[in-house]
């Protein structure tokens, strides 16, 4: 909570604009992720296309990917390269759209966009336009764009949902957009989320790969496919960014989309967003699936019991089934007792689970064997003692694989 009283959108910025000013003022230097002509090659760039590449802008290269597997530039396109760094996507991207084409190169960063621009006069290319501006904001008008790439820069951009909108706005109707960042198999809690040190990683702003997805459909994009996954951080030479990236099975997607004629309508989008299964998953991934079933438990238990009561005050009779009843607390019992279980594999600690499993036990006897109302009082108040409990251990967990508890010098990665 402090984390999120503490930091801002801005300072997430400012801690972008931060590294990504060092990375093109000293590319040299050890970063805690892959820069230059090596990792261009090990991501999979072709040599014919990074041979005509100036070398001062490929050492600055810092993506995570390979985006033009998507295919998405034709010969005559007006392109947009969103988180452009030094420009070297854009450069590929020049040479794939032709002569009848144009480049524009937009980062947020002064010291890429600075570079950028001393790059190409003296290359003597002079049919690119640099742009500095956010990803959140294009600065450009509606539809003027045929096809969009970018690479690495979507994972730290604070609002997704409005950079996809304005990818969406930009786009021509039917344009195509190639895309290569970084998605996570489980999201990262709220307070971590929020850390500027942490958003530089490149890991804990990744979105969990089906949210990416999804937000791009949300946005009206159709044919959304992925063309390439890959391990981008087990080339990085940092072992805690490695440790980092497993934890929270970090890596890097390639995917290719097209613009649909118009956006959804509202109630699409809302419907969408509201899919029961995407709510299950995100349950499940962020750890709170203990919660979910200890409510249900509550609900299904004194929830009953207070419509029992309720009802037959407004002229309805209700007819209890006592062994379904019970069944249903117990199912639920059950299944919280299940999800503390899964927290043993995160923080190695059995003492929620046993607390939960005394909380359970005191429920079940006093369901299926003696009810006495103290006793299963007393089971909840445990067994919700072990589910909190269990969330504790698990942020305290991530926040010392994330280094931001006891470990200060360990995050020394660049
Ligand atoms: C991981 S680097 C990749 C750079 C480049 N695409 C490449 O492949 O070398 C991400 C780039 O995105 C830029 N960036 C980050 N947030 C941005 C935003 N909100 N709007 C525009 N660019 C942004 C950074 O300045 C940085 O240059």
């Amino acid at each position: 909570m402090v984390a999120i009283l503490g930091y801002s959108r801005p300072q997430i910025i400012a801690a972008v604009q931060a590294m990504y000013g060092a990375v093109a003022a000293t590319p040299d230097a050890p970063f805690h992720f892959p820069v230059g002509a090596d990792a261009c090659r090990r991501l999979g760039y072709p040599a014919a296309q990074t041979a005509e590449l100036p070398g001062e802008t490929l050492a600055r290269f810092a993506g995570v990917g390979y985006p033009f597997r998507a295919g998405a530039i034709r010969p005559g396109d007006r392109v947009l390269d969103i988180g452009a760094g030094a420009g070297n996507d854009a450069l590929i991207a020049r040479r794939l759209a032709g002569p009848g084409g144009r480049v524009i190169a937009l980062d947020l960063t002064a010291g890429m966009t600075r570079r950028l621009s001393g790059a190409i006069r003296r290359a003597g290319i002079d049919d690119l336009d640099i742009v500095q501006g956010s990803a959140e904001q294009l600065p450009l008008p509606d539809g003027c764009v045929d096809s969009i790439t970018s690479n690495g820069a979507l994972n730290l951009v604070p609002d997704k949902r409005r950079a996809v909108a304005e990818m969406f706005r930009v786009l021509k109707s039917r344009g195509r957009l190639q895309l290569a960042d970084v998605v996570i198999h489980r999201p990262v809690s709220v307070d971590c989320h929020e850390d500027p040190r942490l958003w530089v990683e490149c890991v804990v702003g990744a979105t969990v790969k089906e949210d990416l997805l999804a937000l791009f459909e949300e946005a009206g994009f159709e044919e959304v496919r992925i063309v390439g996954e890959h391990d981008y951080f087990a080339l990085s030479e940092s072992p805690q960014t490695r440790e980092v990236a497993e934890s929270f099975g970090a890596h890097a997607i390639e995917v290719g989309m097209r613009r649909g004629e118009t956006a959804p309508s509202w109630a699409w989008r809302w419907r969408h967003r509201l899919d029961p299964r995407r709510a299950w998953r995100r349950l499940h991934r962020r750890g709170l699936l203990g919660v979910a079933a200890l409510a249900l438990a509550l609900l299904s238990c004194y929830g009953t019991l207070a419509l029992v009561a309720l009802l037959p005050l407004l002229g309805i009779g209700l007819a209890l089934d006592e062994g379904l009843w019970a069944g249903s607390i117990a199912g639920f019992v059950l299944l919280t007792l299940a999800a503390l279980a899964a927290g043993i594999r995160r923080h190695a600690d059995y003492w929620p689970t046993m607390l939960g499993a005394m909380g359970g036990g005191l429920v079940l006897y006093a369901l299926f064997v003696d009810y006495l109302a103290l006793v299963e009082l007393a089971g909840f108040v445990l067994l919700g003692s072990g589910v909190a409990w269990d969330l504790r251990r698990r942020r305290r967990r991530e926040t010392q694989v994330l280094g931001l508890e006891g470990a200060t010098s360990r995050r020394q990665t660049r």
